[in-house]
């Protein structure tokens, strides 16, 4: 094992990397197979070791050469080859982590019932390290009943099986079945992975819903004009991400960010205020836990032009009334739909003659009547589109917890831990 830094990989969590971590990377006979080229490529270019494990069916879709050529790995579908090595187990018992996209609902099925005819199975039963099932079918394969039944069997065994997307499938048909982004179950793995090193809970927000919004809200003027502000989504994403690598079912709602959506994340984009409220406060209803991390527009402008604003012919500029958004945070901090479900808000501060950004903060925490409101220092700007962010996460119950700068996605898992540990008291 080389514990040199080319081969170390990549740590989304801050933590300290892992030397050259073991993956295997299952692949079934599913026509998404193709992607997990992609997958496998940024596995092994970001420092992992990865052993293919295909399904016979799988290679109907990529034959062995390429999943032999990209791993440097030979591949084996079956237990019979390399038999003094004992690879049907040796494998399951070594891996860091045990990835499978796409998995079919075959697959789930052999999966849940703890089959052992091939060689993937096999190391299905004898790993002992976190398992991620990314399935891929047909909308009416994955809401068959069976189907559903062996997703819940598993992930009540503690396997994290990720919601598949919604989009175009093999056919002409479109639905929910796709496989997500390969970017995407990159992430996924490795906030595991990580989180599994640093002896984390890697499931802690199993069974949890979560509901985050991302990004700036815009308030249009006219069809092209708006009023914006600096939101990037990547805290919000960020979040969508952490949580779904924790077992939670998340709904992520993202104003006006361009990012790709999450692997295993509802996403529902949205543009103005107006819109996003639509969505949160009824999600966030029967949730366990909401993140406002999103930026609405404190002002809309008073009117709307149906058509675009001409400029007038005596150079004069127009006047923009403007009115006060409604304050989501606020509604949902005090209108609750349940008692227990943990809200938390950000809030951006430069500090000024009224106080420090801190004491800032604890006045905003007591005002907004959330749980939890992480507060950024964003005197200078550094923090938008930035991948790295540092925070101070008040409590309402007198809790201040720093976190150090360090990337997003530390942040986002450092409040996750606030909120699975006020989610079970
Ligand atoms: N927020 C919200 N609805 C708004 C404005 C803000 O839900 N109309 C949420 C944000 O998502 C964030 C928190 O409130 O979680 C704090 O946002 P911030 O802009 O710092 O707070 P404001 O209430 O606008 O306070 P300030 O007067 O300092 O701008």
């Amino acid at each position: 094992m080389s514990t040199g830094s080319d081969h170390e990989a990549a740590s989304p969590t801050g933590a300290r990397p892992v030397a050259r971590p073991t993956v295997v990377l299952g692949v079934t006979g599913g026509i998404a197979a193709y992607k997990a080229c992609e997958l496998l490529r940024r596995l092994t270019e970001s420092g992992h070791d990865v052993t293919v494990v295909p399904t016979e069916s799988a290679l109907q879709f990529v034959g062995a050469p390429t999943w032999a050529a990209l791993s440097g790995k030979p591949v084996a579908t079956d237990v019979w080859t390399d038999v003094h090595e004992v690879p049907h187990v040796r494998l399951g018992q070594s891996a860091d982590l045990v990835v499978v996209a796409p998995a079919t609902a075959d697959t789930l099925a052999r999966a849940a019932h703890g089959l052992a005819d091939d060689l993937l199975t096999n190391t299905l039963l004898t790993a002992r390290c976190p398992v991620v099932l990314a399935p891929a079918m047909h909308t009416e394969m994955w809401e068959h009943p069976a189907t559903q039944a062996n997703v819940a069997t598993l992930r009540e065994r503690g396997v994290l099986v990720i919601e598949p997307a919604e989009g175009r499938l093999t056919g002409k048909d479109t639905g929910k079945g796709r496989l997500p982004e390969p970017g995407e179950i990159f992430e996924l793995c490795t906030h595991v992975l990580a989180r599994a090193a640093a002896g984390g809970a890697t499931r802690d927000l199993a069974g949890r819903s979560v509901v985050v919004s991302a990004g700036g809200t815009r308030e249009y003027l006219d069809p092209v004009r708006f009023l914006g502000n600096r939101s990037s989504g990547l805290q919000g994403f960020a979040l969508a991400r952490a949580a779904a690598a924790r077992g939670a079912e998340v709904t992520l709602v993202a104003a006006n960010s361009t990012l790709p959506d999450p692997a295993g994340v509802k996403v529902v984009r949205v543009e103005t205020i107006a819109e996003l409220r639509e969505v949160v406060v009824p999600a966030a209803a029967s949730a366990d836990a909401v993140v406002m991390a999103a930026a609405p527009a404190d002002f809309r402008p008073a009117s709307y032009s149906e058509a675009k604003m001409k400029k007038a012919a005596d150079g004069s500029a127009p006047a923009i009334e403007l009115v006060q958004n409604p304050d989501v945070l606020h509604e949902l901090s005090t209108s609750r739909g349940r008692a227990d479900t943990v809200v938390v808000g950000f809030a951006a501060e430069t500090g000024d003659a009224t106080g420090t950004v801190l004491e800032l903060g604890r006045a905003k925490l007591a005002r907004k009547g959330c749980d939890l409101l992480v507060v950024n220092d964003v005197s200078g700007g550094a923090v938008f589109g930035s991948p790295e962010n540092e925070a101070v996460i008040l409590g309402a119950d007198g809790t201040a917890t720093e976190v150090p700068r360090g990337s997003k996605a530390a942040l986002a898992h450092a409040i996750w831990d606030q909120v699975a540990r006020r989610l079970q008291d």
